[in-house]
């Protein structure tokens, strides 16, 4: 199988003259750029009010792209209810945590919960897929855009409430008594007689259960899995066979995107490396050495999730950074060249299309700083010329393989990021840096990496590893006895149950029946106390969260005081600490020698991808790079860049 690499761009025709569309399908066209993505937030053009429908200037938009033969997405524009629908409907609107209605002016204001949200979502929809499904540039529907942007999949209304309540019947049962049970409400008087009684877990004096609080998340994310499958429902009935897409968001875990995914055909992200580098929780020696060009592995590590979402690992990036963003707290420019290694970063992970956000920077309202492939005057901005350049570089490369399976998998869960939310236990635990370090080892030793969901098959991998897992999903261990994979399960596996108690058999759980180990009790340590221990007679340091536990197995890696920190046992490696990054590299080096894996560490800003028969390598560093010898082929093979990297720089060759 092989893939035709294309280029994308976002753009806005109602925020522009009617007499500059011509001019601008025919300049995306002339760039090779081949899609084109609009209509998102369109919906106070297309109904200025209830049920007067302006479809025409759409039409024309359509009519215009089209003919230069742009291929396009379209966008339903529910991520932005207009003004006389919220003034109808107050109760589409969603509420903040201290149980504020959101204002109208600016975007994502309304509720998943609302019934009536539902019902005019129902209507718009249907009424854009008939008028559009058999326009012949219409390509593929985007739903709504970046469900969750602006933190918005959780709402504390009315609207909510109900439907929660409803919820959480469903799911006990009807049993009140069940549910009491479950979340331990004899604990602080918390018992309830009826579902009506259950509000939402806002405003409390400290924090409320934790199991009410994940089960407020698991429903907030069934909310959005069912909003979003309203959408392709009604889409895919107007337009069979059309591509339905979503653009998801960087860093967010809102809602769980697996799930969301199973409506979709392609799962699609939004790539915007400065900006994430400068909001995410990366030391500051990084925000300082990949300032202009993002960190190497936090873009990466989202193509992999993406491509884990896709069906049939089909993925895109639907908005592509192309200068300074307006959102950051700091808004750098990139490197020069950047660009253009984004793009291919995101090729080299098996994207179909990269596409740029936005076509032109906008003069007025929110995003005035933001920019575009082109200036508010409409003079080419830089991007314009690294976007050709990537264009030049498809053609030059021809069809592409698509990505094989890794042998290496890393399991992300959007569950556990919620638990540990809830209930963190220690200020210094971190998931996100957790799973960051892992997968940023495994690419700083030049391997591809799978990114799974916990309830993935582990047959296909040579090496599984799952940073922490606190809820064993039904059949895991199963899954986990039935693999050759080596399996590396991180400090918190196990420890609860789906109701957030600590497992009856203690902590790990239902693990112990493949694992004889327990653990007897956890400490959380601050973020500058060091664990040292010992690994094959060599310093290992560790911190955060210490495990005692008690077991036959003898340690692997140990303190002076006899305290284990790394057992083995069959083909599991077990974690009671947060290993530090030096650690991890040890163990994966060790983990990848047994499984003949190849794996030499990179030089320390350069990145390599594999798809197919074609190799990608990138410099993430300030300064030039060569790449090693060992990973190259023969000189002629090199597609496009060269053996010597300049900052920001990308080649590409095949292997036989
Ligand atoms: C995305 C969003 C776009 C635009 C962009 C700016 O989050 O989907 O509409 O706001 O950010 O970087």
């Amino acid at each position: 199988m092989a893939n035709e690499l294309t280029l994308g761009v976002c753009y806005y025709p109602e925020h522009w003259p009617e007499h500059m569309w011509a001019d601008d399908a025919k300049r995306v066209a002339d760039i090779g750029i081949s899609r084109v993505r609009i209509g998102e937030f369109a919906w106070s053009r297309i109904e200025p009010e209830q049920g007067n429908l302006q479809w025409e200037w759409l039409d024309r938009a359509m009519d215009t792209l089209g003919s230069e033969n742009l291929q396009v997405i379209l966008g339903t524009p529910t991520a932005t209810p207009p003004k006389w629908l919220v003034d109808a409907h107050p109760d589409i609107l969603a509420y903040d945590e201290q149980g504020q209605p959101r204002k109208f002016g600016s975007r994502r204001h309304y509720c998943f919960s609302s019934l009536t949200y539902r019902r005019e979502t129902t209507r718009i929809c249907k009424l854009m897929a008939e008028r559009y499904a058999a326009h012949p540039a219409l390509f593929a529907w985007q739903t709504d855009n970046e469900y969750g942007c602006h933190d918005t999949t959780r709402s504390w209304s009315p609207e909510a409430t109900k439907a929660f309540r409803l919820w959480l019947k469903e799911k006990f049962r009807n049993d009140i008594a069940a549910l009491n049970k479950a979340w331990g409400t004899v604990f602080w008087s918390q018992e309830y007689t009826d579902f009506s009684q259950i509000d939402l877990p806002n405003m409390t004096v400290t924090e409320a259960t934790p199991a009410h609080m994940l089960d407020f998340y698991r429903f907030s994310s069934d909310q959005v899995v069912s909003f979003n499958k309203l959408q392709c429902d009604i889409l895919r009935a107007a337009s069979p066979g059309k591509a339905i897409i979503h653009n998801f968001m960087g860093i967010y875990t809102g809602f769980d995107h697996f799930k969301v995914s199973r409506d979709l055909d392609i799962a699609s992200w939004d790539s915007y490396p400065l900006g994430f580098l400068d909001v995410a929780p990366f030391p500051v020696e990084d925000k300082h050495t990949y300032l202009r060009q993002g960190h190497p592995d936090f873009t990466s590590f989202h193509h992999d999730l993406y491509r884990a979402c896709g069906k049939n690992g089909r993925w895109w990036v639907m908005e592509q950074q192309p200068g300074p963003v307006n959102w950051a707290h700091h808004n750098p420019a990139p490197l020069p060249g950047m660009v253009r290694t984004w793009s291919w970063e995101a090729f080299a992970h098996g994207a179909e299309t990269v596409s740029y956000f936005r076509w032109r920077q906008a003069p007025f309202a929110q995003e005035q700083f933001h920019a575009g492939l082109n200036l508010v005057n409409n003079e080419p901005a830089p991007a314009t010329l690294e976007a050709r350049e990537v264009s030049a570089e498809i053609a030059k490369l021809g069809q592409t393989p698509v990505t094989a399976t890794a042998s290496i998998a890393l399991v992300f869960s959007y569950e556990a990021k919620w638990l540990f939310d809830i209930q963190p236990q220690g200020a210094s635990w971190s998931y996100w840096e957790l799973v960051l370090t892992w997968y940023g080892a495994a690419r700083r030793l030049g391997l591809d990496v799978d990114i799974i969901p916990p309830d993935a098959d582990l047959s296909a991998y040579s090496i599984v590893l799952v940073p922490s897992l606190p809820i064993l999903p039904d059949g895991f261990i199963k899954r986990l006895q039935s693999t050759d994979a080596h399996i590396v399960l991180g400090p918190r596996t196990g420890s609860k149950t789906r109701n957030v108690q600590v497992p009856p058999s203690l902590a790990p759980g239902d693990l112990q029946t493949v694992l004889p180990l327990k653990i007897l009790h956890s400490e959380s340590l601050r973020e500058d106390i060091s664990i040292r221990g010992q690994l094959d007679g060599r310093e290992v340091k560790a911190g955060k969260w210490l495990d005692h536990v008690q077991t036959e197995i003898v340690p692997a890696a140990v303190m002076e005081d006899g305290t284990g920190l790394l057992f083995h046992h069959a083909n599991m490696s077990f974690f009671t600490t947060v290993p530090d990054g030096s650690f991890i590299l040890k163990t994966l080096i060790q983990l990848c020698t047994d499984k003949r894996i190849p794996a030499d560490i990179l030089p320390e800003h350069v990145r390599i991808r594999r798809r197919g028969d074609v190799v990608f390598a990138f410099n993430y560093g300030p300064d030039g790079a060569t790449i090693p010898k060992n990973i190259r082929s023969a000189d002629g093979a090199l597609v496009f860049g060269s053996w010597e990297l300049p900052p920001a720089g990308t080649a590409c060759w095949r292997i036989k």
